[in-house]
């Protein structure tokens, strides 16, 4: 496993990082010692928030410009040693209404790192986070890095091609890259305001303001969650280990748990809300990949990584945060 001495100076280039999962990674690495900077277009469409950064936003240089403009990626990319690329455009269904963008900015945008990498002279390492809906539907549970990917949206797809193109960046050009697969990321700093950027916060924001949890169907579809904690120590671990080199890995929990499930235990946990069935919308039955059980034993052969956060922690750590917080991730900006 890193210690803290692995990132101490480093120069860290985190894209994406006023979001959920670039903003934790953040604040892990300037806990760690790097030298950290961050780059986000604050696009509203996503879940990025200037009060992410708080606490820390005296040892971060934020640069606020589009993964889009090659200039400016350029020059961030010049003095780092690492790029963990978390700027995404992440809602499966509105991917479904702009794939133009969704390619522009999951796909274009990261040969544009890529290509700025390469013209460096000295190794960068780059490390791409990518998703567990590229399988589409599972069919041998739980799945591992050598399921065939039929991703259903076309996020889900974009992910699939730059996670090809970041891969063959390692084998022809030797880049040290490395692509993380995610699944149900939940924890404190991910937007609560929309369930297309992820239905676990979003529950908990409901439950905070003591509103329906509206579940689709029955809930009984089977998701993997993991702590946004978790996720972070996964993407800096296989960020710097040399035998996660040319390799997609999944980083999830173990345990799973049905929507409904996952619904009664935020509501136990808060105190407040309600769970409710409502029917399932048609754009949503279209693009849902069903039952998911994922599993994490690769990366953890290579690098002793596991998910150890219990649900039972997890939300208790992130109903805390929002509690006080509700306001600042209800306006968000
Ligand atoms: N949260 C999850 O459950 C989950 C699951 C699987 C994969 N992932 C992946 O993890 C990564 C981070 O996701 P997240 O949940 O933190 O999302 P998020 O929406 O909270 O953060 C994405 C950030 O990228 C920024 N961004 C978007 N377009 C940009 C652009 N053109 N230029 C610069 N910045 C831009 C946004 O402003 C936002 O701050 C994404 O690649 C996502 O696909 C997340």
């Amino acid at each position: 496993m890193i210690t803290t001495a692995d990132l101490i100076g480093m120069r860290v280039l985190i894209t994406g990082g006023l979001g959920f999962i670039g903003s934790n990674l953040a604040h892990r690495c300037v806990e760690l010692g790097a030298d950290v900077t961050v780059y986000d277009d604050l696009d509203p469409a996503c879940g990025g928030n200037v009060a992410n950064l708080a606490g820390v936003e005296r040892h971060v240089r934020l640069i606020r410009a589009d993964i889009r403009t090659r200039e400016d990626v350029g020059a961030a990319v010049h003095g780092s040693d690492i790029v963990f690329n978390c700027a995404a455009y992440t809602s499966h269904a509105g991917s479904m209404k702009d794939p133009r963008k969704t390619d522009a900015v999951n796909v274009v945008a990261v040969l544009g790192l890529l290509d700025a990498i390469r013209a460096e002279d000295r190794p960068i390492r780059f490390v791409q986070l990518g998703t567990t809906t590229q399988l589409g539907s599972v069919h041998d549970s739980p799945a591992t890095e050598d399921h065939p990917e039929f991703p259903l949206d076309v996020y889900s797809a974009s992910k699939t091609a730059a996670e090809k193109y970041v891969l063959v960046h390692g084998t022809a050009f030797g880049i040290p890259v490395t692509a993380i697969r995610l699944s149900n990321v939940y924890g404190p700093r991910a937007s609560i305001r929309t369930a297309d950027l992820g239905f676990v916060n979003y529950f908990i924001g409901l439950a905070l303001m003591g509103r329906d949890l509206t579940v689709y169907g029955d809930g009984s579809q089977v998701r993997t969650l993991t702590y946004v904690a978790d996720v972070v120590d996964a993407i800096i671990t296989a960020g710097l280990t040399p035998a996660c080199e040319g390799q997609a890995l999944f980083a999830t929990a173990t345990t799973t748990q049905t929507v409904r499930e996952l619904a009664h235990a935020i509501v136990r946990q808060i105190g407040r809300g309600r769970v409710r069935s409502v029917p399932w919308p048609p754009e949503r039955v279209a693009i849902e990949v069903g039952s998911a059980a994922i599993s994490s034993d690769r990366i953890e052969q290579l690098t002793g990584w596991r998910a150890t956060t219990t649900l039972h922690e997890g939300l208790a750590r992130t109903s805390d945060y929002y509690r006080t917080r509700l306001d600042q991730y209800l306006s968000q900006g």
